[in-house]
């Protein structure tokens, strides 16, 4: 029985590791009913952490120990202490490396975490703490290491060995077994770790990168799904190409490889050069998948792709930084679906995600921020906060620094720090770096839990020709904070007039008039915006694309709400204002049922559907 009470964890407690694994050996013996893992660690003493040489404290669970070396001496049970979850030996230099042998069980490993059998193949699951259940090791992720990995397996049954990096070696060995020995030049982290052996057939394509490097891609799948793997080809192809024009980032291996595993506990996983998906993330055929299957496989092979810059060249220096990669990554996939196919019903989808479940959890006991201070047990929080609102708030960045901005924003993080490990706050500081930009209030959208509100209301005055917009936001009380400061909200707006044509924007104290759309930032309690040449009393169009993840509210009218679903130039206010209209239209229904009265449909609804679907110059997938 385990009577350890569970540990609550503290991001102000980090400190740099004591000591750093430079290179990581590891040669896997796989049979039946057991697996063996030799590994071989290079390790020293991590210099930033100040002089002597403390305990070498080992992460490791579930491992039987068979023996350990130390700078090539073996180790007796008194040089060493063992519990359920640690192995610590005392190193006698600043450089050495540490040899291990642990027998483990992949065939009964139903955990699906570490290494374990999944219909007949062997393969792994180490984000975000499995790879201690392969072998002792520094198991945090700023610990990186170049690794080298042997597999060794009976041939007939297991002809595919792979591993991270590039192949380098492969042969026969003794009794109908075969080995293959595959090396990672990348320093990672070992949640980035995977193995792959088994009965495989693949897909092959190749891509030229921007430096015309020739790369091949393979998608292993079992055999008899060969015939459903095109399209994940397909989508990565593109997903590479998306990655070098959106973000200037190459492709760095010679192999890229995709493998398809059934038993899988996420969707899939950004294994450096070794992507495992669950099946249901890979497999389409045209003749049998929804156009929203084929559009979830490709979202997901371009999110575990772009991993490979934002996630693993530039990793997470601890797991409360784990937006640092999923909420970028989750923006710059949001980014190519929307490229890819109509970017308004895309940003339409992903809103809607959002209000439905992340609002539901930002309002629960379960409310944390996007960058939580604390946790228990770092797997509870692969949550919709940390991936679909962290990706809100690289969108906002994106929002207010302006794409070209972003994008010098993003360069400078990746130049930066390539091969780091890394924090939420070192890529707002490329941001603020690249642009000369102040984002420090904007930080507290990864400290501050909550959906904030912001109502909104309006003063015209005909005489001055001036309008004017009044912005109040609150957030309401969460389990972490009651009292919450004021957040950034970059409100994109626009003024339509009585023939619904944008307005050129012009605020008090500005020059001339600029464009039709612009975006203002809300940053105060209450705070108040005035326009002025403002010739009639204009109808405004708020948050267009949802520019911030708040619930809005103005007191639009049915007849207002009808006009911006038929005029609004931004599609996805055109939508939000026909969600706001239909659902008070089935509101009054159910009130004229409710009275015994007959139901009268208000023609507005039925007009500004119309306008809408006879329009044919409007995005076809929005209409
Ligand atoms: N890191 C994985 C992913 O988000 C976990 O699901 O792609
Ligand atoms: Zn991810």
């Amino acid at each position: 029985m385990r009577t350890e009470q569970p540990k609550m964890i503290y991001l102000k407690d980090y400190q740099a590791p004591d000591y750093l694994i430079d290179e990581t050996h590891l040669t896997f013996e796989l049979f039946e009913d057991h697996s063996l893992v030799h590994a071989q660690l290079v390790m020293r003493r991590n210099p930033e952490r100040g002089a002597g040489l403390p305990p070498l404290v080992l992460d490791g669970q579930q491992l039987e120990l068979l023996s350990v070396n130390l700078a090539d001496q073996p180790l007796t049970d008194a040089d060493y202490q063992l519990t359920d979850s640690h192995l610590t030996v005392q190193p006698k230099s600043e450089t050495f490396t540490l040899d291990t042998t642990v027998k483990i069980h992949p065939e009964t490993n139903t955990a699906l975490e570490g290494l374990y059998k999944s219909s007949g193949m062997f393969c792994t699951q180490c984000e975000a703490e499995g790879f201690r259940k392969i072998t002792y090791y520094l198991d945090r992720p700023d610990v990186m290491s170049v690794f080298t990995t042997t597999v060794i397996a009976e041939q007939h049954s297991y002809p595919v060995l792979l591993s991270n990096g590039n192949p380098i070696a492969s042969g026969p060995g003794e009794d109908g077994r075969h080995w293959a020995t595959w090396e990672d030049p990348f320093k990672k982290p070992a949640y980035l770790f995977a193995l792959v052996a088994g009965d495989l057939w693949c897909v092959e394509d190749s891509f030229t990168t921007m430096t015309n490097r020739e790369v091949a891609l393979r998608i292993y799948v079992e055999p008899e799904n060969i015939d459903k793997c095109q399209h994940a080809m397909t989508s990565l192809k593109k997903s590479m190409r998306w990655d070098e024009e959106t973000y200037g980032r190459e492709y760095d291996l010679d192999i890229f490889m995709i493998v398809a595993v059934n038993d899988f506990n996420m969707g899939a996983m950004e294994n450096k050069g070794l992507n495992i998906f669950n099946s249901s993330a890979v497999l389409a055929r045209a003749e049998t998948a929804t156009d929203a299957a084929h559009q979830r496989v490709e979202a997901i092979v371009a999110h575990e792709y772009f991993h490979n810059w934002s996630g693993n060249r530039v990793t997470c220096r601890d797991w409360f930084q784990l937006s640092l990669k999923e909420g970028f990554t989750v923006f710059r996939d949001s980014g190519f679906s929307a490229d890819m196919n109509s970017a308004t019903v895309k940003r339409i989808q992903d809103v809607a995600y959002l209000r439905t479940h992340q609002f539901a959890e930002d309002a629960g006991p379960m409310a944390h921020a996007v960058r939580p201070d604390s946790f228990i047990e770092i797997s509870n929080f692969y949550t919709l906060t940390v991936y679909e609102k962290g990706s809100e708030v690289v969108g906002m960045i994106h929002t207010l620094l302006g794409a070209e901005g972003f994008r010098k924003g993003s360069d400078l993080y990746f130049d930066r720090h390539d091969g780091q490990a890394v924090t939420c706050d070192d890529f707002i500081k490329a941001m603020e770096d690249a642009n000369g930009a102040d984002l420090s209030q904007f930080k507290r959208w990864y400290s501050q839990a909550g959906t904030p509100r912001l109502a909104v209301s309006e003063a015209y005055d005909a005489a001055a020709k001036t309008y004017s917009l009044t912005f109040r936001q609150s957030c309401p009380p969460t389990p972490d904070k009651v009292e919450k400061l004021p957040f950034v909200i970059p409100v994109a707006l626009g003024l339509l007039d009585g023939q619904g044509a944008g307005i050129a924007l012009r605020l008090t104290g500005e020059a001339t008039a600029g464009d039709t759309s612009r975006v203002i930032s809300v940053t105060e309690a209450e705070q108040t915006f005035t326009f002025v040449d403002i010739a009639e009393k204009p109808l405004p169009s708020l948050l267009r694309g949802f520019s911030a993840p708040v619930k809005l509210s103005f007191p639009y009218s049915r007849d207002q709400l009808m006009f911006l679903m038929q005029h609004d130039s931004d599609g996805f206010n055109r939508w939000d204002a026909g969600q706001q209209l239909a659902v008070q239209v089935l509101q009054e229904l159910i009130g004229q049922h409710q009275a015994g009265q007959p139901l009268k449909l208000d023609q507005r609804l039925i007009d500004a559907l119309r306008t809408v679907l006879s329009d044919e110059r409007l995005d076809q997938a929005m209409v």
